[in-house]
């Protein structure tokens, strides 16, 4: 008996050795052949963490899926929110503040029906910012209607970047005959200097028509009404495009791939589609000396409704004048995206998750062509290494990967991995 016991410990030990050996061989083997998780803590991209503790609640199994992203090993998971279905739950618990304002029903009213949303039919206007620059009819000179318009928040100053955006990723030649436009969003500087960018800002949107811009102030606190104009805008000048992306102006994206692999002309255009990195189960940060900062008074919930990182994220035209719609009832949050995710849950459209993990990047991915080749965003350039990434990209098109290859053909362990990688 005696011997037997401890017999069968000895087992169970070499077995729990067994395992926790092949998990770490599995970690070191991730970190070696992840390709799209650069040497950086993935928290340390990007507006990522608005909630210090707010993990990922993600169905972190021992799954194919789950081992794709080493984080998602490492961290616990605590899936207390159940996506948006529930929402209402929050509600019961009294996380609203008494004083709120009934004409901003909070955040979340998953229990409101749709025609509480606003009515979806009724008349868009422009709303409370007048347009300084506007391109009314850079939709509709456009027959039929474009695949696909670009948004990207940008400030006064960033003339380079836009400029660097304008010939590569922007480049409406990159799908010139499915129509494919791009708008930088812009609030109104104050002050002298602010007077002299205006005029600068004029002078760009004459030359290039690709400028958009209200009367409010350009502040990170007024970046949800950046998007907001550009939702507007779409709902407003362009409502049959079929497509459209948000996205910064410090990112790279992969337009073509975007158009091509994710979106597929070919293809019926999707309703009611939102996608981009999903960011799911986030709590609000409330470390007041955080960017990210969420005052409980703003948002007393305890976790967001799913939303998808303000880096970059795509949607199907028809969705512009929704969430534009509902926001009009849904009270004024400075985290755009989160500001959208509630919009969305709102709704009740269910931000569709990505074909894999590493398209929406919202930390920078480290360059090769291979890489960059099979995802659409990648956070952190300036405007120079945007055109250098980027025509490095165009030059190596055809052979993007081979070196990737060669590299992996010389390690041994890689091979199976090398194969799923080269899958996607
Ligand atoms: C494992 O991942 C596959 C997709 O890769 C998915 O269909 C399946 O539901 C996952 N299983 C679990 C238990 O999460
Ligand atoms: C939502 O919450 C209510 C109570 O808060 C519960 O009765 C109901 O079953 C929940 N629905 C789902 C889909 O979890
Ligand atoms: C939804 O709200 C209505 C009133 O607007 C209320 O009568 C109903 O009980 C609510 N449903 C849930 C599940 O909270
Ligand atoms: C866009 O791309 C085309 C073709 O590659 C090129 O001729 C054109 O100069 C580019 N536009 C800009 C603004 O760089
Ligand atoms: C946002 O813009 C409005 C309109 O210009 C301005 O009154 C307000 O102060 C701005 N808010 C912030 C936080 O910058």
């Amino acid at each position: 008996m005696q011997w037997r016991r401890r017999h069968c410990c000895t087992h169970a030990a070499k077995l729990l050795y067994l395992l926790s050996l092949l998990g770490v061989l599995v970690f070191l083997v991730q970190q070696v052949w992840q390709p799209r998780f650069p040497g950086m803590p993935w928290w340390r991209g990007h507006p990522v963490v608005y909630g210090g503790g707010g993990l990922h609640a993600t169905k972190a199994k021992w799954n194919t899926s789950a081992s794709h992203s080493v984080w998602r090993l490492v961290i616990v998971p605590q899936p207390t929110f159940k996506a948006d279905a529930n929402i209402s739950s929050q509600e019961k618990r009294g996380v609203f503040p008494p004083q709120a304002d009934p004409n901003f029903e909070n955040n979340l009213a998953a229990n409101t029906s749709q025609s509480e949303v606003g009515d979806l039919s009724g008349t868009i206007t422009q709303g409370p910012f007048p347009y300084i620059l506007n391109e009314p009819n850079k939709c509709t000179e456009n027959r039929p209607a474009p695949f696909l318009v670009l948004l990207i928040a940008t400030e006064a100053r960033q003339v380079e970047a836009r400029n660097a955006i304008r010939q590569t990723w922007g480049n409406e030649s990159v799908a010139p005959t499915l129509g494919f436009i791009r708008l930088f969003l812009l609030g109104k500087k104050e002050g002298e200097l602010g007077l002299l960018q205006q005029r600068m800002l004029e002078a760009e949107s004459r030359r290039h028509h690709d400028i958009i811009q209200q009367d409010f102030l350009d502040s990170y606190k007024n970046l949800t009404l950046k998007t907001l104009m550009g939702m507007n805008w779409v709902a407003l000048h362009c409502p049959k495009a079929s497509y459209v992306m948000k996205t910064d102006s410090d990112m790279f994206v992969n337009t073509e791939y975007l158009i091509y692999k994710l979106l597929k002309p070919e293809l019926r255009p999707r309703m009611n589609y939102f996608t981009g990195n999903n960011m799911r189960g986030f709590a609000p940060n409330r470390n007041k000396n955080s960017k990210w900062y969420m005052p409980p008074e703003l948002y007393p919930g305890e976790k967001y409704p799913t939303f998808c990182s303000g880096t970059g994220y795509v949607f199907s035209g028809d969705v512009a004048r929704k969430i534009y719609q509902a926001s009009l009832s849904i009270r004024y949050l400075h985290l755009e995206d989160v500001y959208v995710g509630v919009c969305l849950a709102k709704l009740r459209i269910e931000p569709t998750p990505p074909p894999n993990e590493f398209l929406f990047n919202h930390w920078r991915v480290s360059y090769s062509s291979c890489k960059y080749s099979h995802l659409i965003t990648s956070h952190g350039f300036h405007p120079n290494e945007l055109l250098k990434y980027w025509h490095h990209l165009q030059s190596n098109k055809r052979s993007a990967c081979l070196n990737m290859f060669k590299e992996r053909a010389g390690k041994p362990h890689s091979n199976r991995m090398a194969g799923e990688k080269a899958a996607h």
